[in-house]
């Protein structure tokens, strides 16, 4: 059994940001135009007003204060609130490939490998831009990697599980070198017209590069353990997929064709899932989080990972023990984690442990317990 290592990381960061008061403006003016044009059946009671937004209760709820985007102007424009991403002939890269490429470089560049050392490429999102052939082989491709590349989705938790995938895969000595990209288009996927949600996503890439230890040219990270699990909920949902069009009315602009969430079951449900998680996988490994230097976990809002850290650590976490990035790119899905750990790692000492842990829809929690060796 070989050692598997996290050599190098990398994130793509979009070109736009859109700041929450941005955010709010494009909501409201949508708001008002709606009240506007549904006039006759709001005042018959047939209809619902729509409430403003307000970036006071954004920053409260979620800690959030920008996001970045692959497009501003659609989802900023009243008449059309989502992003504009013009589709690209077969013959061109496709927009989740072309981030994943930058976040791949940038990792490959920091492990000190070249892509032709790549022998397995899994691209593990929350939304795939098609079903196929499965855009890690489109990577896997462009980069000039060999082996083979894979996709999977397991919504927020996709980087943790590829992360597992490939350390057994590597411990078993199938593969030598994987590349895991997380391309996030959460954007594309988020209701912007919806006041309990717009806020909450962001787009980014992160890649990371998975080796025996005993090949890492430089500082790295050793993966000591993995932990998955799964129990199914559906509090976080979104019903768009193959089987749409074949359904009656199903070309319809159906609200659970996005991201739907029934935010505050997810909060009460998934905290105890990821505290009781995190103390098992320490346990397991005959320790304890009192062990960890470090918590990088999933970004969706901060007081939940104000009250993770608390639970888990039994104290208020301290300054810099669980970055978070959340305030700077929102909710990025299975990217949250793997910004944070790739941001906020370099300073640990040799030997010292730190724990990336996210948790989504599935509900799905992956921890991966690990030792920096510089
Ligand atoms: N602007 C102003 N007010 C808003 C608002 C907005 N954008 N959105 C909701 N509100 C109002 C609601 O109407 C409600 O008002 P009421 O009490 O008069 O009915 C009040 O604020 C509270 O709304 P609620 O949706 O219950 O907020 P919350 O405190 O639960 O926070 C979340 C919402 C989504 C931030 C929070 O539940 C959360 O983060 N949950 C976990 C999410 C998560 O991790 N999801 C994983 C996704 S991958």
């Amino acid at each position: 059994m070989h050692t598997p290592a996290i050599t190098g990381t990398g994130v793509f960061t979009p070109p736009h940001t859109i700041t929450n008061a941005e955010l709010v403006k494009a909501f409201n003016a949508y708001a008002d135009r709606f009240n506007q044009q549904n006039a006759a059946a709001i005042e018959s009671g047939e209809q619902a007003a729509m409430s403003h937004s307000s970036e006071e209760f954004i920053v409260k709820a979620s800690g959030i204060e920008q996001r970045y985007v692959m497009d501003k102007s659609g989802v900023l424009d009243p008449a059309v609130m989502h992003p504009i991403l013009p589709e690209r002939a077969d013959e061109d890269p496709s927009v989740m490939a072309e981030m994943a490429l930058d976040a791949a470089r940038k990792a490959l560049a920091q492990a000190g490998r070249d892509a032709s050392e790549v022998d397995l490429v899994i691209c593990a999102a929350s939304n795939l831009e098609r079903a196929y052939p499965a855009v890690a082989v489109e990577i896997q491709h462009l980069l000039g990697a060999g082996g083979m590349g894979f996709d999977m989705n397991v919504a927020c938790s996709s980087a943790t599980f590829g992360l597992q995938a490939a350390a057994d895969m590597i411990r078993a000595g199938s593969v030598r070198c994987a590349l895991i990209v997380n391309p996030e288009i959460c954007s594309a996927h988020l209701e912007w017209r919806d006041r309990d949600c717009h806020f909450i996503f962001g787009d980014v890439a992160t890649a990371m590069v998975v080796e025996r230890k005993e090949d890492a040219k430089g500082a790295h990270f050793e993966v000591l353990s993995t932990r998955c699990s799964t129990a199914f909920s559906n509090n976080i949902r979104n019903n768009n997929g193959f089987l749409r069009r074949t359904r009656q009315g199903a070309m319809q602009d159906r609200r659970d064709m996005q991201f739907m969430q029934n935010g505050r079951k997810v909060f009460k449900e998934v905290l105890p899932m990821v505290s009781a998680h995190i103390a098992e996988h320490m346990a397991g490994e005959g320790g304890t989080a009192e062990d960890l230097s470090r918590l990088w976990l999933h970004q969706a809002n901060k007081t939940m990972n104000d009250f993770i850290g608390k639970k888990v650590l039994g104290r208020p976490p301290e300054d810099g023990e669980q970055p978070n990035i959340l305030q700077d790119y929102a909710n990025t899905s299975s990217a949250g984690s793997i910004i944070a750990f790739s941001k906020f790692s370099d300073d640990l000492p040799d030997g010292s442990t730190g724990l990336i842990c996210s948790f989504g829809a599935g509900y799905s929690v992956g921890s991966a317990l690990l030792r920096r060796c510089v």
